[in-house]
């Protein structure tokens, strides 16, 4: 399969959605809020015999999409924006966002500091989850997988192509640490003097993690929740094909 690599992504563009909210509360917030829509999903039926046998190949073949919609496709904003989960050793989990970089042949590389809250339950308990939700066009997949670093050479390649704002910011946030208002655009500021008129290096606690799969979820929005989706599935750290079975919705 070809790598998709995701550097320099272009800003997505504005679309107007909408959803209804009420709030019961009246004023003195906070109060309950109901959310009444129920949007119907509707995107081509997702059939068995139309599926890629590899997960990843099936995985690309719908990011390309998202990312490059032909004809009657929506574009689909930031579609590389999945939330990451993880877990402490005690099983607690934790999401965010993340932006996947790289899909290859081995799974998801996502970059972020190694010293942060996710990278230390990633230490903890080396599984991590991935969602992603394409709205505009009512698709989700979910990756359950081991991860692992990257190389260091992988990461200082992408970081070398990294705005220079955004390389400072790794050197000055220590991320997921408590902080006062104005510590880190301060830190940025000593940064900047540092680096002066040099390059800026890629930090040994800064790198990416992937994701290697050994289940992958595809689903996608039919009318009345009627939904179709498919689950790829293969023990861990096997390389033969991949059971691939319907789920109900
Ligand atoms: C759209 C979006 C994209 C993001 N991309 C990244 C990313 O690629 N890497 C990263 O470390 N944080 C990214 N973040 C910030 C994370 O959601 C999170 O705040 C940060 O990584 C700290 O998480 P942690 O304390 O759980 O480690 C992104 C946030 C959003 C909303």
């Amino acid at each position: 399969m070809s790598t998709q690599h995701l550097y320099g992504t272009p800003a997505p563009q504005s679309t107007n959605g909408s959803s209804e909210l009420s709030n019961s509360s009246g004023e003195s917030a906070p109060g309950k809020l109901h959310v009444t829509s129920h949007n119907q999903y509707k995107t081509p039926r997702l059939l068995r015999e139309n599926l890629n046998p590899n997960p990843l190949i099936q995985f690309n073949e719908w990011l390309s999409l998202a990312l490059n919609p032909t004809d009657n496709s929506p574009v689909v904003k930031e579609p590389e924006a999945m939330t990451l989960s993880t877990t402490t050793s005690k099983g607690i989990p934790s999401g965010r966002v993340v932006l996947l970089k790289t899909v290859d042949e081995k799974g998801f590389v996502f970059f972020t500091n190694y010293n942060s809250r996710k990278s230390g339950e990633l230490n903890q308990n080396p599984y991590a989850s991935l969602v992603f939700y394409w709205r505009e066009i009512s698709r989700s997949v979910r990756v359950i997988g081991k991860v692992e670093k990257v190389t260091r050479e992988e990461s200082i390649e992408y970081f070398n192509s990294r705005p220079r704002g955004s390389q400072l910011g790794a050197w000055a946030s220590a991320q997921s640490t408590v902080v006062e208002e104005g510590d880190v655009a301060k830190k940025v500021e000593e940064k900047e003097s540092e680096f002066k008129d040099k390059n800026v290096e890629c930090p040994e606690h800064w790198g990416g993690w992937r994701v290697t799969p050994f289940e992958v979820e595809f689903w996608s929005g039919q009318p009345s929740r009627l939904h179709d989706r498919f689950r790829y599935t293969r023990a861990e750290g096997e390389q033969g094909e991949w059971d691939i079975n319907r789920l109900a919705p």
